[in-house]
């Protein structure tokens, strides 16, 4: 396949301009300008368009095992190709949750049937999430986990986090903390709980020299505890979300369950502080948290309504909508480059020899309009918005996945 007349963008080597992408097989093979099909080679326009490594969410929820009546492993990654996903790495949450190497097989078949995007498990901290007792950490790195976490919950108990990690210490494999203390949210200052556990889980990462990562990070607090972690030598990374870098606490007043999210919705002051993150390099990745629930779920009140977003058909543009001054090279580190590397999984550039997965996107605005999505969740706080960039097309390996929005499963 021949991808032509695109302005490529790489930030693994710098590359800043129009070029042809030549794949073959699953891999990438040639850099050119002015390339020549080959006979019989299928041609990819790319003009008008930004060619980049494939777009890897690291933090979605694909619902099964055990929720598919919210979304299943084909309809999740139909959404992320129709978003310029060619990844995503599935949260443990399921029923049942992924706490042993079977439930990973079972999610890698399913989704090696579906032929859409890459799907990379997360396995559990602790046996059923329940955050007692510690998982088979060897047994599931071995199964191919990309990182351990019980999001969705934090792991309450410090003791079983501390032994948890220095289990796994020797692993590459990153923690992925959701960091929220449950005692904490109601109280007057309720960034509080995020601040804390932040505070525990640096700490923790620290005493073990586990490699860490903080998901769906939403406070100022916890943005300079981040800081102040790697400068004393942490190995820590982390993520925002498009909801969190945009919205304020105000829309859960109006929206009331539509607009319930964890960690929930923040001030200004936490929006900026995220943004000026993402421009600064505290923030390592930009991962959607797709959360799908029915509309029934999510009409109901604040208090009745599970949290969540469908984020995989907003995120590409909402990031752009919520950033608009990040130079492109950043924003693709920030989705593809940075993503592969924290994982430690292929792609996030586009060398020759690398996977042939490959985000086309464009700088066109569009109105989101959730009743279109793949995603069998269609809450968005996004709806009816206007954002400024659209995903085109999503190469995976060396299949065209998406075109102008139709999934070709
Ligand atoms: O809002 C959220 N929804 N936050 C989470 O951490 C879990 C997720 C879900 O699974 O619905």
């Amino acid at each position: 396949m021949l991808v032509c007349g695109g302005r490529v963008i790489d930030p693994t080597q710098e590359l800043d301009r129009r070029l042809d992408v030549r794949l073959a097989g699953e891999r990438i093979v040639e850099l050119g300008e002015h390339l020549r099909p080959a006979d019989g080679e299928e041609v990819v326009a790319a003009d008008g368009a930004i060619v980049a490594p494939g777009f890897i969410d690291m933090h979605v929820h694909l619902r099964e095992p055990g929720f598919t009546e919210k979304e299943t492993i084909a309809t999740g990654s139909a959404a992320a190709v129709a978003g310029g996903f060619t990844a995503v790495a599935c949260m443990p949450n399921t029923d049942p949750a992924i706490d042993t190497p079977a439930v990973i097989a079972q999610i890698v078949r399913v989704a090696e049937e579906a032929r859409l995007a890459r799907v990379y498990p997360i396995a559990a901290i602790t046996k059923g999430r329940e955050g007692r007792e510690l998982v088979d950490y060897a047994a599931l790195s071995a199964a191919k986990a990309v990182g351990f976490s019980d999001d969705g919950d934090t792991v309450r108990d410090s003791r079983v986090l501390f032994d948890a990690a220095w289990c796994a210490r020797g692993l590459s494999q990153r923690f992925i903390s959701h960091c929220e203390d449950e005692g904490l949210k109601t109280a007057a200052v309720p960034q509080t709980a995020e601040d804390a556990c932040v505070a525990r889980d640096l700490t923790i990462a620290r005493a073990t020299s586990k490699a860490w990562h903080i998901a769906h990070v939403s406070t100022k607090g916890a943005v300079e505890l981040i800081r102040w972690a790697r400068g004393s030598g942490v190995n820590v990374t982390c993520e925002a979300t498009p909801h969190h870098l945009y919205f304020t606490d105000e829309l859960l007043r109006r929206r009331g369950g539509e607009a319930k999210v964890n960690p929930p919705l923040r001030t200004a002051e936490d929006v900026a502080a995220l943004q000026q993150a993402v421009r600064d390099g505290t923030i390592d990745a930009l991962a959607s948290d797709h959360a799908p629930h029915s509309a029934d779920e999510k009409r109901r009140a604040a208090n009745a309504a599970p949290p969540g977003f469908s984020g995989l058909e907003v995120a590409l543009g909402a990031y752009a909508l919520a950033i608009s001054d990040l130079p492109l090279q950043r924003y693709v580190e920030l989705l593809s480059t940075n993503p592969a590397k924290i994982l430690g999984v292929g792609g996030g550039s586009l060398r020759v020899g690398a996977p042939a997965d490959v985000t086309l996107f464009a700088e066109r605005a569009w109105t989101v309009d959730a009743s279109r999505f793949y995603s069998k969740g269609r809450c968005t706080p996004f709806e009816g918005s206007c954002l400024p960039r659209h995903a085109v097309a999503t190469i995976v390996r060396g299949r065209l996945t998406m075109r102008d929005g139709v999934v070709y499963a």
